[in-house]
């Protein structure tokens, strides 16, 4: 979704705001500007709808040297998208970007008489808000900042310079993240850590509820009811290689390529598969806690959704006495659910920004429940605000389908699940089978990716003139069909639908045709054989089938079949999951869309 940068220092700012929105492009937008200003106060403002190479077109003949300026990339939500609502918005000597919403917006519009508004923007209204308190520079603009930011409600993270003051920058969050990184007689500033890599290691980040003034060689951080702040300089890990595509076309398939690497890092120091022991030291409760757990709620969006789900499947299979629900997070915040005691909440997140997430996380904490993050993105809200946690550590992930990230979400859920079981006396002959194929899990996913890659690719083509995709499973593979169709949906733009096997005959089996195919995954165990039957019916009506199993001997006659060859048992879902992560990217590719930046997504959803 959005994104900020701000640049004040000694080199050229267009060069690092150019670059640091370019960092934050796989976020999702669909305009962007920067404003630089001169040492005397001239100001050059340069906006474009569409991508950063159409700003980068119109800064060829607008080269500056302007050592201080700010940037963004805009996600539309009050306006389309066009150059007039593309930020920096202006009000008299200031410019400002904004991520977030303004909810009050209209009320405060009515109160700005003065200002002629040339957006149909929110963020426009408290720029004309803040210079309503600046009064052209009669006022430190700090204090016009905060006075205009009591009067805001909704979510906001600013950064706002003047012409008056070309030496400073000053920034403000809530509930929308922003990142100071402190270097070398120069201070930037990012809504998201990925665009400093490279210039600085050291960051500060903002709380809520924060303003600081920012110049090249000094951080002034305060709350909005003036107590000042004691800033904590904290270490980027990401490096550039991370962030970087590293020979691949896409991120989306580096990403989906580096699972074994990426769910390493997640199994690190965590998994004795000799003893069939887990040891996670993130979560921070006691073995009477965990014993004492009945009920857990967890809770996510989109894919971290799914492996929410596909994680209960499994926790459930294995601890005793244990209800779990997995919730929408957009839904949850609003219901007036009753948590029984003895409940602990899983917030998973792979940005650690998702604002309905972080929304329910603060509505279930005021209950007094213990929340434990899932969440892959180091310092986040999510990762700051959880009572405990456990890093996922995948590494950047810039696609914006998410794909290294579920895989080891579930088993980080799974490996809290096995934690729960321990301390509640489960016998490890129970828990070491999961133990073991988690710690097998990185070379199997190397392998199947490996031997799969190309088959999928043949197969991607012969489906990409089908508009409609049906995703069928059961018990864990029902989950692994959702998370598939989401895929496919989100980047290929196929209208692909997930269901329960036993599901169909309830409705879905109606729209078997020719305009549609059905992926059907079909791993070994107990409800195989009822799974069959469902294909049977399918073929029966006609259906084009791609069948996804790990039966070696699988012999129905269907369009097409994928095998898997592993020696897993329990875990066969996630393997299943990389086939539909390289189906989706090749239907994509082969459609010519953009894989790494679908229409109308974001990254990370950072409004309502
Ligand atoms: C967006 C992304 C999805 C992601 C979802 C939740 O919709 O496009 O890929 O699954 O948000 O994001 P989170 O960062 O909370 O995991």
């Amino acid at each position: 979704m959005c994104g900020i940068v701000g640049y004040v220092g000694e080199s050229k700012a267009q060069d690092f705001l150019v670059s640091g929105l370019k960092r934050l492009e796989y976020r999702g937008y669909d305009s962007a500007g920067i404003v630089t200003v001169a040492p005397e106060g001239e100001a050059t403002l340069i906006r474009a709808k569409g991508k950063i190479t159409d700003l980068e077109r119109k800064l060829v003949e607008n080269k500056k040297e302007d050592t201080i300026g700010i940037g963004h990339t805009r996600w539309a939500t009050h306006g389309e998208p066009s150059e007039a609502n593309a930020h920096p918005h202006q009000a008299g000597p200031l410019y400002m970007v904004h991520n977030g919403i303004i909810e009050n917006c209209k009320e405060l519009k009515k109160a700005l008489k003065g200002h002629e508004f040339k957006s149909d923007t929110d963020s426009e209204v408290l720029v004309a808000l803040i210079n309503s308190f600046y009064k052209d520079g009669k006022y430190p603009l700090v204090n016009a900042v905060v006075q205009a930011l009591k009067l805001v409600q909704g979510t906001y993270g600013i950064a706002v310079v003047s012409v008056k003051n070309p030496d400073e920058i000053v920034v403000a969050r809530s509930g929308s993240p922003l990142v100071i990184g402190v270097g070398h007689d120069e201070t930037l500033i990012a809504s998201d850590a990925s665009a400093l890599v490279g210039h600085t290691k050291q960051a500060i980040y903002l709380n809520d509820g924060e303003v600081a003034v920012v110049k090249k060689n000094s951080i002034e951080i305060k709350t909005l009811n003036a107590e000042p702040v004691s800033a904590k300089v904290e270490e980027i890990e990401t490096n550039l290689s991370a962030i970087q595509k590293g020979g691949y076309d896409h991120f989306l398939l580096k990403e989906i390529m580096e699972q074994p690497d990426s769910l390493t890092e997640t199994l690190r120091g965590r998994v004795d598969a000799e003893n069939g022991i887990v040891s996670l030291g993130g979560p921070g409760l006691s073995e009477k806690e965990l014993r004492s757990i009945q009920h857990l709620i967890i809770v996510g969006c989109g894919t971290a959704y799914h492996a929410g789900m596909l994680a209960a499947y499994y926790i459930e299979q294995f601890t005793p006495e244990i209800t779990i629900e997995t919730v929408i997070a957009s839904e949850y915040r609003y219901r007036q659910a009753y948590i029984p005691k003895n409940s602990v909440a899983i917030i998973v997140s792979q940005s650690g920004e998702t604002a309905d997430t972080l929304a329910c996380l603060r509505e279930i904490k005021k209950q007094g429940v213990k929340t434990i993050g899932i969440v892959n993105v180091i310092g986040s809200t999510i990762a700051r605000e959880v009572d405990g946690g456990t890093y996922v550590h995948a590494g950047p992930e810039i696609s914006v389908a998410s794909t290294k990230a579920f895989t080891s979400q579930v088993i980080a859920m799974v490996m809290f699940g096995i934690t729960i079981a321990q301390a509640k006396g489960v016998r490890t002959s129970i828990l070491k089978p999961y133990v073991e194929e988690i710690a097998k899990l990185p070379g199997e996913i190397k392998q199947v990716l490996a031997s799969s890659a190309d088959d999928v690719k043949k197969i991607a083509g012969k489906y990409k003139k089908y508009d409609h995709a049906i995703y069928l499973g059961r018990d864990t593979a029902y989950p692994t069909a959702m998370e598939g169709a989401l895929k496919l949906k989100e980047v290929s733009y196929t209208d692909a639908n997930a269901y329960a096997f036993g599901e169909l005959k309830h409705g879905p089996l109606a729209l078997v045709d020719d305009r549609f195919f059905e992926t059907a995954f079909l791993p070994k165990g107990m409800l195989y054989e009822k799974a069959i039957s469902n294909v049977q019916e399918v073929l029966a009506r006609g259906g084009h089938v791609i069948a996804v199993t790990n039966n070696q001997k699988f012999d129905l006659k269907v369009d097409d079949v994928i095998r898997i060859n592993t020696s897993l048992e329990l875990f066969v879902p996630i393997l299943m999951n990389l086939i539909s992560q390289l189906f989706a990217y090749y239907v994509t590719v082969a459609k010519g869309y953009n894989v790494d930046q679908p229409r109308n997504l974001a990254k990370s959803v950072t409004v309502e």
